[in-house]
């Protein structure tokens, strides 16, 4: 299959790396050179992590390519990796419909934006879909598949078999609603651990080392659903029925997140945020996360 890659950023370069490993015939676009250039430079590194996950390269290397009619001519299929702006995404369709065949699908990495409001700007709404990767895309092998009001059940049938196809986990969502399901359950969690930080209930580092080595350690094992029947849907009943009223509701930014915002401390992309790194962690974080991913994976899959 041709597919083309749209957008370079931080899930392009590994998303379209994954798929020429799958033998998939892939370009990369991206509308700035440097993304360009970075994503190309980031091969080395996710070809050792698809290497220690024993994936054979069935096909040729990923294209990169600074012009999008190229980089689209004859594709399958168009996946969008452009930032998490409807008018930018819908920039891009409108330049899609000029160039791609009706028959093309044109699948979105969003990671929430409802695909029926992201279809109002597509010419060929039918063939539309949202395909969701989780960061790092060429090491987690879950993606969620959802259609929009507009979407025709083969597009849907179509991604989910591409996915499996690849020896990855296709999970197709019933309803399309914000923020899918997987960002929804982390910004769950995420608002509590926020809210408990910035409490004073717990330090950063101590709030890791909790969620790390407890709930997240056996969540890779054991899902949600099977963690409430090991613990006994009786507990649930009784801890949920008074613990649920002290969960944070705030619907607005916690203000710790908003007050690092401000003063421009992003997180690794400068630096600095909830804690600081060093030139050396920015280099080898990165390499770390991946082995250790690695390893995980080929553990949970009864490979070690
Ligand atoms: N980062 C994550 O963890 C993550 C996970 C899952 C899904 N997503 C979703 O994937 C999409 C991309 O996210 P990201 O984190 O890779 O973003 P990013 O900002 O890292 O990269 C976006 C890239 O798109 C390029 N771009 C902007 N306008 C363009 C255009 N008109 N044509 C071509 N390229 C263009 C930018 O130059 C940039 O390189 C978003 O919708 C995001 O919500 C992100």
């Amino acid at each position: 299959m041709k597919i083309a890659v749209i957008g370079m950023g931080s899930m392009g370069p590994g998303m379209a790396a994954r798929l020429a490993r799958g033998g998939h015939e892939v370009t990369g676009y991206d509308l700035d050179s440097a993304a360009l250039a970075r994503a190309e430079k980031l091969q080395p590194m996710i070809a050792t992590a698809l290497d220690g996950l024993g994936i054979a390269a069935e096909g040729a290397p990923v294209r990169f390519l600074s012009n999008l009619e190229e980089a689209v001519a004859g594709a399958d299929l168009v996946i969008e990796n452009v930032p998490e702006n409807v008018e930018i995404k819908a920039t891009v369709y409108a330049r899609l419909a000029a160039l791609v065949s009706p028959d093309t699908v044109i699948a979105t990495d969003t990671s929430g934006i409802p695909i029926t409001k992201l279809q109002a700007h597509v010419a060929e709404p039918a063939r539309f879909v949202g395909m969701h990767w989780s960061n790092p895309p060429h090491i987690v092998p879950m993606i969620e598949v959802i259609g929009g009001e507009q979407t025709a059940p083969e597009t849907v049938a179509f991604i989910r078999d591409l996915i499996t196809s690849l020896g990855l986990l296709p999970v197709v969502l019933k309803k399309d609603v914000p923020g899918f399901v997987e960002n929804r359950v982390l910004y769950a969690l995420l608002r509590e651990c926020v809210d408990l930080v910035d409490a004073g209930v717990i330090d950063p580092v101590d709030l890791d080392t909790c969620v790390n080595w407890g709930i997240g350690f056996k969540l890779s094992a054991i899902g949600p659903m099977r963690l409430l029947d090991m613990a006994g849907l009786d507990i649930y009943e009784s801890v949920s029925s008074f613990l649920n009223a002290e969960l944070s509701t705030r619907a607005d930014v916690a203000p710790m997140v908003a007050q690092k915002n401000a003063e421009g401390n992003l997180g690794m992309k400068t630096g600095q945020g909830l804690f600081t790194y060093s030139e050396e962690e920015l280099a080898s974080l990165p390499v770390e996360r991946g082995r250790k991913l690695v390893a995980l994976r080929r553990i949970l899959e009864g490979r070690e």
